[in-house]
């Protein structure tokens, strides 16, 4: 089997077990990633720009957390220092290290030598610099941040700061910067693009990476209570 329909393979099979169905495979429920291994008669690519979007899924997620921990702490609540280490450490490995690398080195010089959207993709390089050293911040902080309020008040501004930063950041990824791309390639190198994300995302973190951070953060947020997604749903 060629790589190209390797990877494609592998990754229908991440949608399809997050969706909790695939074709020829046993049906489950919501354990992502149980009962694969069946060949499947249709194979349906992720492209990149998809790829991209759905880190910036965990990312947005990271935000929550940071939300619910920054409010809580500065309501006077305990919470352990290692809700704040492991999810700045998931910012740092999947975002800043991965997914940030991704745009600043596949991307955004494509924008560049095409001479599009050159001061949006300026802005949102020193953005990246800018998220890094927040990140670097509440990784420095998070181990004492829970007996020194000092600390902890300079933890929390670096949180709020961060979503400040990238609530907006991935929307105008989303919006402006991952829908031209196809336009600024052949379909062949749009292409080889998934396949390039594919293999730093495997020689970074083996299989199924987006998968297995997906599951951290989710871990996380059970921790501190604000999984069950119906809690966003407003009474009216
Ligand atoms: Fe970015
Ligand atoms: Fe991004």
């Amino acid at each position: 089997m060629s790589r190209k329909v390797d990877v494609r393979r592998r990754r229908f099979f991440g949608m399809a077990a997050i969706c909790g169905f695939a074709p020829g495979l046993p049906a489950f429920a919501d354990e992502r990633g149980k009962g694969l291994g069946t060949t499947a008669e249709s194979e349906t690519p992720v492209p990149p720009t998809e790829d991209l979007m759905r880190e910036h899924g965990v990312l947005r997620r990271i935000l929550l957390i940071y939300e619910s921990g920054a409010r809580r702490l500065g309501q006077g609540e305990d919470m352990e220092s290692s809700v704040f280490l492991q999810t700045a450490e998931t910012m740092r490995d999947f975002v800043h290290d991965y997914h940030e690398k991704l745009e600043e080195n596949h991307l955004f010089p494509r924008f560049k030598k095409a001479g599009r959207m050159v001061p949006l993709v300026e802005v949102l390089t020193t953005q990246h610099a800018a998220g890094r050293k927040l990140t670097d911040k509440i990784l420095q902080i998070a181990p004492t941040a829970r007996t020194d309020s000092g600390r902890r008040k300079t933890m929390i501004d670096a949180m709020e700061a961060s979503i400040v930063l990238y609530r907006p950041h991935a929307a105008r990824e989303d919006t402006d910067v991952f829908p031209t791309v196809r336009s600024l390639v052949t379909p062949d190198e749009f292409d080889a693009l998934g396949e390039t994300f594919e293999r730093e995302e495997k020689s970074r973190f083996g299989a199924d990476g987006f998968e297995m951070m997906a599951k951290k953060v989710e871990a996380i947020e059970k921790r501190i209570g604000i999984h069950d997604l119906s809690r966003y749903t407003p009474r009216i």
